[in-house]
């Protein structure tokens, strides 16, 4: 690892007590957000529950609780702020698997919400999602913040999720099957594919926590950049890498779909690199907050070392 940022490749890191509280914190959060199964149309309300608490990581609640608490914010106000961006993340990984783009049968260890309940039901779950996701952050109460901070926080996640972030990115992935990309190519799409709603979820944390210091706003901008990328590179890497038993998902798939990736791309030790150079900026990056941001740091370095 380069710059004293320690990745011990084969060991996995261990989230604190804390986070994996904040997890469990953001799983109850999203069981109360969403539509009960026996409220019709059950089947549609079945596969929304069955793919948002199926499991996952819950990175970026967890972003946004760390965020928000760096800025003191009661977790009361955070937790329908967690909710929505893993409602957002959940639906872009069901139309993700559809057929029509990655057509995969395996995700979080289970069926696809598509092969569970069926490419027509998908598609409305994942439609579903998103609406509830923006409804979340319009009417919850908990939020408190004033209404011209809620309206900039769902103009955070609307930019996040369309043509100039998530959506978008993957109109750039899709294009992009079978092409030779730039670097520069290659890092717009996974900016925009993956980094976009991680950079949203703590941009929430920090507008939810009432945080209007420009500065910190900026510092906490230039980490979600590079823990954004850096995730997505990771994820490339453990295609390659990893087993479909521990990452709950079919490994050697961008290969054998022709999907341009860092590894393909750069090949394995230049991705390596650049992942640990980006969890070396992102740290730089939060370094003026202090102890304050021990919580993301944290992240960061769980980012780069997964190993599922
Ligand atoms: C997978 O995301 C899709 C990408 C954006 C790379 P995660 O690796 O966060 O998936 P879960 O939520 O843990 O299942
Ligand atoms: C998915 O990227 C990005 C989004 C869902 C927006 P991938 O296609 O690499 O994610 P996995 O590998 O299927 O989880
Ligand atoms: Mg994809
Ligand atoms: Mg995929
Ligand atoms: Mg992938």
């Amino acid at each position: 690892m380069t710059r004293g940022v320690r990745v011990a490749e084969g060991a996995m890191p261990e989230l604190s007590a804390e986070l994996i509280a904040l997890s469990a914190r953001s799983d109850e959060a999203l069981a109360a957000a969403l539509p009960d199964e026996s409220q019709p149309p059950t089947a549609l309300h079945r596969a929304m529950r069955y793919s948002v608490l199926g499991g996952g990581k819950r990175l970026r609640p967890l972003l946004v609780y760390a965020t928000g608490s760096a800025f003191s914010a009661p977790l009361t106000r955070l937790d329908a702020v967690a909710a929505a961006v893993e409602i957002i993340h959940a639906y872009s990984l069901i139309h993700d698997d559809l057929p029509a783009m990655d057509n995969d049968d395996l995700r979080r260890g289970r069926p696809t919400c598509h092969v569970a309940f069926g490419e027509a039901m998908a598609i409305l779950a994942g439609d579903a999602l998103q609406a509830l996701a923006f409804e979340l952050l319009a009417n919850d109460e908990a939020i408190e913040v004033d209404a011209a901070i809620r309206v900039s926080m769902l103009r955070t996640l609307a930019r996040a999720c369309g043509s100039v972030g998530m959506a978008g990115g993957q109109a750039f992935d899709l294009a992009a099957v079978g092409q030779c990309l730039s670097a520069s190519e290659l890092e717009r799409m996974h900016v925009h594919k993956t980094g976009a709603l991680i950079r949203a979820s703590i941009r929430l944390g920090a507008q939810a926590a009432g945080c209007v210091d420009e500065e910190k706003l900026e510092a906490l901008d230039r980490y979600g950049h590079c823990i954004g990328l850096a995730f997505q590179i990771r994820d490339d890497i453990l295609d390659v890498e990893g087993v479909s038993e521990k990452l709950g998902k079919t490994a050697g798939k961008d290969v054998a779909a022709n999907k341009p990736t860092y590894p393909a791309i750069l090949g394995l030790d230049a991705s390596r690199t650049a992942l640990h150079e980006l969890t070396h900026q992102a740290l730089q990056a939060i370094e003026p907050l202090g102890a304050a941001a021990a919580q993301l740091r944290e992240l960061a370095i769980f980012v780069a070392e997964r190993h599922a």
